[in-house]
């Protein structure tokens, strides 16, 4: 129905560049609009559906949920988040979890920790990256060099120090007795699927290990299995201090959190932090169902499937080497680098019934529903192909 698009320009604020399309319902990794029409996504809203739409699962576990109680507040001892902890713990190299609504809440949480960790130890400074996407509250924003996200909204928090991504020089130069803590994304997402290197992350631990910082891994769009691994840390055999979550970990619903060692979260005591939402019964609920999938196997699919999708970009490469420089990323979070705006690329793929999406002006991010089948991938590569070759006429 496209009056819904008239309607949404009347009553809702103008923040979001819409596909012109209104959805009625998913199923699977399809997407159906109110018209009959129906897409492939490879967005999976923005990374966060990865058991991808209506999943059996996750709406059985919905429905138990439901039945019990939707929200009960953090008053109480909540058994779909103890579980839902229990199995993060269980999964991960970690002891405790904080759960939050959202991925930026999460760095906020993440962020108050540093502080907390740098006034025990008298350590000011918090170091981030350039073109690291953090949230877009104040403290997310503080640790952001992207012009767009805050121009005209300063002030923004002090003793932030925003330095070269991937630059080993740059961490020699700037991290030192006062860094507190270090902040990074293993895999910046709407950097343009960037990754570390693994000569950097070695120098990054041993200097914390020689300085005594801590680390926090944004794993909020890397996270939940999206890269094969439960958190695209575990890719490069370090331990993070705290890691971010948000996104896949619900399953399409708000969920939230950061999991780290007993000795941080004692940081936090009664009453220094909290939510009403944070840990949602339902949102919890589902989490589980996600971490259960990837356990029994989805985990090892990612990485066969993205192996794939990564040999079919390649080989797409080859074929349009002036349209194309890069194929980046792992798993189910790829990304080509175009010599023309992605978008343009995003409105061809949608005429051929596939939703795609593009970061960092000329980055087509690749992002399906984990459970996206090989079929469904060399469906995608087709389209891919196909609109290219239109764009390039
Ligand atoms: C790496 C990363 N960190 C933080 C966030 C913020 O998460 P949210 O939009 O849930 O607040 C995002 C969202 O795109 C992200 O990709």
């Amino acid at each position: 129905m496209n009056s819904y698009i008239e309607k949404e320009k009347e009553y809702i604020f103008q923040t979001y560049k819409r596909y012109p399309i209104s959805i009625e319902k998913g199923i699977g990794c399809r997407l159906y609009d109110f018209e009959g029409n129906s897409y492939l996504d490879f967005l999976g809203g923005i990374a966060v559906n990865a058991l991808g739409h209506s999943h059996p699962k996750v709406l059985k576990a919905l429905h138990e949920q439901m039945e019990k109680y939707l929200h009960i507040s953090n008053y109480f001892y909540q058994e779909p988040q103890i579980k839902l902890a229990e199995k993060l713990t269980q999964m991960s190299p970690y002891d405790k979890v904080f759960f939050s609504n959202s991925g930026t809440e999460a760095t906020e949480a993440a962020l108050k920790l540093a502080r907390l960790w740098g006034n025990k130890y008298s350590k000011s400074k918090v170091i981030s990256f350039t073109n690291a996407f953090h949230g877009r509250s104040y403290g997310a924003l503080s640790l952001m060099d992207k012009a767009l996200y805050k121009e005209n909204m300063g002030p923004f928090l002090q003793d932030i120090n925003i330095i070269a991504y991937n630059n080993i020089e740059a961490i020699r130069a700037n991290i030192n007795n006062d860094t507190s803590a270090v902040i990074l994304e293993f895999i910046q997402g709407e950097g343009g699927i960037v990754g570390v290197s693994e000569d950097f992350v070695k120098e990054l631990f041993e200097l914390r290990d020689k300085l005594g910082f801590i680390i926090i891994a944004d794993e909020i769009q890397s996270g939940a299995g999206r890269t094969g691994k439960l958190f695209a840390f575990e890719h490069y055999g370090v331990k993070p201090d705290i890691i971010t979550m948000a996104k896949g970990i619900g399953g399409g619903l708000p969920l939230g959190g950061v999991l780290t060692t007993n000795q941080i979260a004692t940081l936090f005591g009664y009453g220094t932090h909290g939510t009403t939402y944070g840990g949602n019964a339902l949102a919890c609920a589902a989490g589980l169902v996600v971490l259960e999938e990837l356990e029994a196997g989805l985990l090892h699919q990612v990485t066969e499937n993205g192996n794939y999708l990564k040999s079919e970009l390649i080989q797409i490469k080859e074929l349009f080497p002036n349209h194309i420089s890069e194929v980046r990323g792992i798993g189910f979070l790829q990304g080509l680098s175009l010599s023309f705006e992605a978008s343009e690329l995003v409105v061809e793929l949608r005429n051929h019934k596939i939703i795609g999406n593009a970061t960092s002006g000329n980055v087509l991010r690749i992002i399906p529903p984990l459970i996206v089948t090989k079929l469904e991938i060399d469906e995608f590569i087709t389209a891919l192909k196909q609109s290219i070759d239109i764009i390039k006429k």
